[in-house]
């Protein structure tokens, strides 16, 4: 399995970002983290659309952002084409996120989901591959309107 991420926050989103670098740098992951590098405000498309380029020039497979709510990062994530950037706010979607959509960005907001339920969101995500078949051709679609 590949675990090179690339992870980003905003001012927002860091507090909990510094938690799941940690998390995951436990779980072997080679983390690299594009900031926010404190709680000072920072605009998050800036953020978002770095991962999102790292992701489709081909440095990372997958990235994760962290944001109030992780609605504005994925929103921006979602404007680089080729970027497939979700919010979850729980464990079931973050896997059918993968299972189904093969996502490759997963958002999420410190202002929504603690700590705990942060990192199995992440473990969810990360531990589950795309099940492509139907849903190869249905992903392809996404993409036709890009
Ligand atoms: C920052 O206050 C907040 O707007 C941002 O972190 C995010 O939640 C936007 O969607």
């Amino acid at each position: 399995m590949n675990k090179k991420i690339v992870i980003g926050s905003d001012h927002a989103g860091f507090n909990l970002k510094q938690k799941i670098k940690s998390f995951l740098t436990e779980q072997d992951y080679d983390v690299t983290d594009i900031g926010a590098f404190s709680s000072e405000s920072v605009d998050y498309p800036i953020i978002a659309k770095e991962a999102a380029h790292k992701i489709v020039n081909g440095e990372f497979s997958k990235g994760i952002l962290i944001c109030g709510t992780g609605i504005g990062m994925s929103i921006a994530a979602n404007k680089v084409k080729g970027i497939r950037a979700v919010v979850c706010s729980d464990t079931t979607s973050a896997k059918f996120s993968r299972q189904h959509n093969n996502a490759n960005i997963l958002c999420f907001g410190e202002r929504i989901v603690g700590e705990y339920l942060a990192k199995d969101i992440c473990y969810a995500w990360l531990t589950t591959d795309f099940e492509a078949e139907r849903h190869l051709r249905r992903v392809n679609l996404l993409e036709s309107e890009e």
